[in-house]
């Protein structure tokens, strides 16, 4: 097995990986990062489990290798919790609306919406279940994600 040794900034930590350069970003982030926060579904792009930031923007982990993101800025859903501990207002707002069930799907839900908001701070209906039918969620029948981003938002610019 061939490895090749190079630095991915996660959650704004450098981390010094040497790994096979075909090994995606989301089992860089998982094993070599032990950010285990960042789940796996379909692990050919379509469910969006693997939603993480790079350099802002929401992409499918599973479908980039990790190699391919030296140099960048990734942030995860452990991103999400500041220094103190305290939840983020959008995963308050996910336990309040009752908005995951499994949870399975949660983290990609999490940093889709956490990208929208910081892009968006106030998104109408149709903006945002456009953006969240990026991801599959196969418990919530996604009003209550719904519900609870919109809340975050109300929190968020109030
Ligand atoms: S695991 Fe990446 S899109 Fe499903
Ligand atoms: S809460 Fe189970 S898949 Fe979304």
């Amino acid at each position: 097995m061939t490895t090749t040794r190079y630095t991915i900034e996660a959650n704004g930590k450098r981390h010094v990986v040497d790994t096979e350069p075909r090994k995606t970003l989301a089992d860089v982030l998982r094993e070599d990062c032990g950010l285990t926060g960042t789940h796996l579904g379909c692990e050919h792009g379509v469910c969006g489990a693997c939603t993480v930031l790079l350099d802002g923007e929401p992409v499918r982990s599973c479908l980039l290798f990790g190699i391919q993101c030296e140099g960048r800025s990734i942030r995860t859903v452990e991103s999400l919790v500041d220094d103190a501990g305290a939840l983020h207002p959008l995963q308050r707002a996910f336990c309040e609306h009752h908005a995951l069930q499994c949870g399975f799907c949660t983290p990609g839900f999490l940093m889709l919406a956490a990208a929208l908001l910081e892009q968006e701070s106030d998104p109408n209906d149709n903006t945002l279940r456009e953006v969240l039918s990026s991801n599959l969620c196969r418990c919530t029948g996604y009003q209550n994600i719904a519900a609870a981003v919109r809340a975050a938002a109300a929190e968020l610019t109030s």
